[in-house]
């Protein structure tokens, strides 16, 4: 599965993605492994749309072209969302007529109720329209959201682990760096419970919620893994202001 990758600048043993997400890449030291598909993981409101789509937007202003790959909201309502977090992002919609990152997809499950195709079919034709589209764009940065709602087209776990390896295969195949989302029910540390696709990426995020809930939500960012590179151990906080996250990661604080 393993594919040797290039070395980079500095040192590191890989040549690096910055996320381009303020304290994220200072816990990455430097960023996500060039080619390496990375999974973020958190409960709903999280905000791992915002934060995938900010890794686009960022990389995009650094000249990468950009695949956002929605399998639960339509576009439309994506780059609605995104505005209204991110008001400070006012070149969104420049760098999305510039085709620098390009928002595309389908409503999964609405595509189940109208379908008759059988469970496997489906799965294939969102792959092979993935790769179409990332090809076509030659994007080299991809988000997928959320993969979760493919468990909804798989028949069971069996199937949607090797469903979660062909896709990452894919994506390796066609040298992309990615963040791909998926849901958790566990939204503090505590009750953390690992799911098919924590064993497949390359690297994984976690978002918690936790604190006390009357009084104020407390949004927390762990690193739990980054194959085959230096990360942080420590838990984050992180805050989603009107200008992009902001995680406070002690490796932060010193750079
Ligand atoms: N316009 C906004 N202003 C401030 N915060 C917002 C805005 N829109 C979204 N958020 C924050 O982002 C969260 C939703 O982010 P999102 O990426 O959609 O979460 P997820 O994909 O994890 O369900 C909200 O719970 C809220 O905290
Ligand atoms: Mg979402």
């Amino acid at each position: 599965m393993d594919m040797p990758r290039p070395g980079g600048a500095n040192g590191s043993a890989v040549e690096l993605v910055p996320t381009g997400i303020s304290g994220l890449d200072a816990m990455l030291y430097g960023g996500i492994p060039k080619y390496d598909q990375v999974i973020v993981s958190g409960g709903p409101g999280a905000g791992k749309t915002l934060m995938a789509l900010e890794f686009l937007y960022r990389n995009a202003k650094a000249g990468e072209t950009g695949v956002f790959f929605t399998l639960e909201e339509d576009p439309k309502s994506i780059i609605g969302n995104f505005k209204s977090a991110f008001p400070y992002f006012d070149d969104l919609d420049r760098l999305i007529e510039n085709g620098k990152i390009v928002i595309s997809g389908r409503d999964v499950a609405d595509d189940m109720i109208k379908s008759d195709n059988g469970v496997e079919l489906q799965f294939g034709h969102i792959v092979s329209e993935l790769e179409d589209i990332i090809t076509t764009e030659k994007a080299t940065r991809v988000v997928v959201d959320s993969v979760s709602t493919l468990e909804l087209v798989v028949r069971d776990q069996p199937f949607y682990r090797k469903s979660m390896w062909a896709l990452v295969v894919n994506l390796r195949r066609l040298g992309v760096t990615s963040i791909l989302t998926s849901e958790i029910t566990s939204l503090d540390r505590k009750s953390l419970n690992f799911k098919p696709e924590h064993f497949i990426f390359d690297g994984i995020i976690f978002l918690y919620q936790g604190g006390d809930e009357a009084t104020r939500r407390v949004q927390t960012m762990e690193v739990i893994k980054m194959r085959g590179h230096r990360h942080s151990f420590i838990t984050a906080p992180y805050d989603i202001t009107s200008n992009g996250f902001k995680v406070f990661s002690p490796e932060s604080m010193t750079t």
